[in-house]
């Protein structure tokens, strides 16, 4: 079963990640959590570029590129194989995120992204996407907070934001089968029951329809 997670910078998805794959494991289910992008050799040296080469002048096209070959090679090298083994995959990060920042953040056609991250990812899609919804101005407030300091992606203007949220909104609304929005503003312990509760329901539902006749 593959899990993924989206939300933009500040919206708990990586907490929730990992929160879930905790109590997956109570119950006796094994799960890995890999980030995008990240998660090999090669996706942590492209993350580097990504995000913290501030020196880097990185145009949308490439950018985008940068992480479709990041994401490539986690597939490849981590998602299948631990799919394989019959391991629960929860990735903090996929190709939404490519639709909603470079996308609808940077101009790029989301056509354009969509037909690239299906070559980049052999079209593997996950059973549930959960959105952790979270308005611009508590992301930002819940980061100076924390004291961050803004990484290469976080460093853009707020209208790159608003476009950000509203295109996962949209991959939300063009697939509501899939998409599971979560309210980010809520206590953290919420997110996650309802998080954990709709997971086992899913697992639940993909055993029964490999057991049907
Ligand atoms: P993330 O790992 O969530 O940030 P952090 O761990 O530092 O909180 O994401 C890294 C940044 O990369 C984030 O700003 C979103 C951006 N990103 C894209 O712009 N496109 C993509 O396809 C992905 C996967 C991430």
């Amino acid at each position: 079963m593959l899990i993924t997670f989206e939300g933009i910078d500040g919206s708990g998805k990586t907490t929730q990640a990992e929160l879930l794959s905790r109590r997956l494991a109570q119950e006796g289910i094994t799960s890995e959590v890999v980030r995008e992008p990240g998660g090999t050799k090669l996706g942590e040296g492209v993350r580097e570029l990504l995000l913290h080469r501030t020196d880097l002048h990185i145009n949308p096209v490439a950018e985008f590129l940068l992480f479709s070959a990041s994401r490539a090679q986690l597939v490849t090298e981590k998602v299948l194989p631990a799919l394989k083994d019959g391991k629960t995959v929860i990735l903090d990060r996929y190709f939404y995120s490519s639709i909603a920042y470079q996308g609808f953040g940077r101009g790029i056609p989301t056509r354009d992204i969509e037909t690239i991250s299906r070559f980049a990812t052999g079209g593997l899609l996950p059973e549930v996407v959960f959105l952790v919804e979270l308005d611009l101005e508590t992301a930002l407030e819940r980061r100076r907070l924390a004291g961050r300091t803004n990484d290469r992606m976080e460093g853009a203007e707020l209208e790159f934001f608003r476009g950000v949220i509203k295109g996962f909104s949209e991959c939300a609304q063009n697939e509501p089968k899939r998409f599971v929005i979560v309210d980010g503003t809520e206590p953290p312990e919420k997110i996650s029951d309802l998080i954990f509760e709709e997971t086992i329901g899913r697992i639940k539902k993909v055993a029964e329809e490999r057991n049907a006749p």
